[in-house]
């Protein structure tokens, strides 16, 4: 990674864009084409680092998957529950935490069959015991670094027994783990979270015809009854609102910006940056809503928005903006007073620790940021500076800090700015086409 990029401040932002395709939901439309019976047609596919580890280690499973090029519609050729080859060779996740733990979830129930699952440096370190604790108690055989925490993960498929797990954080990657192993247990599985994550695992397990009840209070109690058979389906993957993220709040902070970004999914458990957009005083709305494939999508028009009001992020609302933690900070500089992010210390776990990374490439531009141990305290009303800044590996980093940029007075360069190519390739060549 040795990509330097130069962006210049004072420029505004123009045009009409549509982002790539979500990156939760083509994890998941490989996967469960992957275990379903029949074909499974994906369009809309997210064609970057973090799917294509998804479907290199699918590959190496055995899958099937036709030639995947960027904006055509391929297909996944299932191996239904239970049917995935003993790989040869190590399945490697790159960088992708979705990969590696959704992945997990589907090899635990794999009876009698070995598999050794790696990543990249980042990965590595991130925490794994949170999948396999709740997959032992299932009875699954894992093991890895630190105890089962770390990867290399080497996973001995076993025959699973269904049960009832509360996880201690709010994850879509760790619930749909569980979910995923549940398939195949024996029993139901039942899983409570502190709050809603993320629920397209959910979505597309119904639309593959898995037997899911979805319960208690705000949907947080999962169960899922084993001994239906997937079918492979026709899946429609709508715009990445996490992509389109780095758009609305460039449109809102940078002056004279007015941009339209097309068939942005809204799933009401992503959309959480819209709530922090309207405590703001944002200038956006939305419309063309519809429904495709049981995902909400719309096209959202955001303008530059003068006096903005600053915010505080606590509590139930993070796991819906969980992502957009490193944009929201940006945007919080440019807010008149003083923002606050809490209870956010799953942004320490992240490709990096995005509390102390953003805090530490900020600074350089000028922000006046306070580092906590569960969030950050900005101060508003920043004057930034261009400066040499690092998205030290992280792709939101990276794009967080090219809208930043924009901001500044004079002329940045952002060091590894090739990270973006884990979700959004085509991110600088959409920033060019927007001035
Ligand atoms: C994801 C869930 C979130 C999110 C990640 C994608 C998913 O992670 O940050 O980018 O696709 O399930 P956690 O489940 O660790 O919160």
């Amino acid at each position: 990674m040795n990509k330097i990029q130069i962006v210049k401040g004072g420029r505004s932002l123009q045009g009409v864009i549509e982002v790539p395709g979500d990156k939760s939901i083509s994890h998941r439309a490989l996967i469960l084409g992957s275990i379903a019976e029949g074909e499974t047609t994906i369009d809309g596919f997210l064609h970057s680092e973090d799917p294509l580890s998804t479907a290199s280690c699918l590959r190496k499973l055995g899958v099937k998957i036709s030639r995947i090029v960027e904006g055509e519609t391929f297909n996944v050729i299932g191996r239904g529950l239970g049917g995935y080859e003993e790989p040869k060779e190590v399945l490697n996740c790159g960088n992708s935490g979705t990969t590696m733990r959704l992945i997990m979830g589907i090899l635990a129930g794999q009876k009698g069959k070995n598999f050794i699952l790696t990543g990249d440096d980042s990965l590595s370190e991130r925490p794994m015991g949170r999948v396999c604790k709740p997959l032992r108690l299932m009875g699954g055989k894992l093991f890895g670094r630190e105890g089962g925490n770390k990867a290399p993960i080497s996973i001995c498929g076993e025959n699973l027994k269904g049960c009832v797990v509360g996880t201690p954080v709010a994850s879509a990657q760790v619930k749909s783990a569980i979910l995923l192993a549940g398939l195949t247990a024996s029993g139901k599985t039942s899983v409570i979270e502190p709050a809603s994550s993320r629920d397209h695992t959910e979505r597309m397990l119904k639309a593959f015809g898995a037997s899911i009840e979805i319960r208690g209070e705000l949907g947080r109690n999962i169960v899922i009854n084993p001994g239906k058979t997937l079918y492979g389906q026709k899946v429609l993957i709508p715009g990445d609102i996490s992509s389109a993220s780095f758009w609305m709040i460039a449109a809102s902070i940078v002056p004279n910006s007015n941009i339209t970004i097309k068939n942005v999914g809204l799933n009401p458990t992503r959309t959480g940056i819209l709530s922090i957009m309207d405590l703001m005083g944002c200038n956006y709305n939305i419309d063309q809503e519809s429904t495709i494939a049981g995902e909400m999508i719309g096209t959202i028009h955001v303008s530059t928005a003068k006096d903005l009001k600053p915010f505080v992020i606590q509590g139930d609302i993070l796991p819906k903006l969980i992502d957009e933690i490193p944009i929201l900070t940006v945007a919080a500089c440019f807010c008149q007073g003083v923002s606050k992010i809490k209870d956010a210390s799953e942004l320490r776990v992240k490709e990096t620790d995005r509390l102390k990374v953003m805090a530490r490439q900020l600074c350089k531009l000028g922000a006046k940021i306070e580092e906590k141990d569960d969030g950050l305290i900005i101060n508003g009303d920043s004057k930034f500076i261009g400066a040499e800044v690092d998205s030290e590996t992280d792709h939101r980093v990276a794009m967080s800090l090219a809208i930043a940029s924009l901001c500044a007075k004079g002329t940045s360069q952002i060091f590894r700015a090739d990270a973006a190519n884990v979700s959004y390739p085509g991110f600088w060549n959409d920033l060019e086409k927007l001035f």
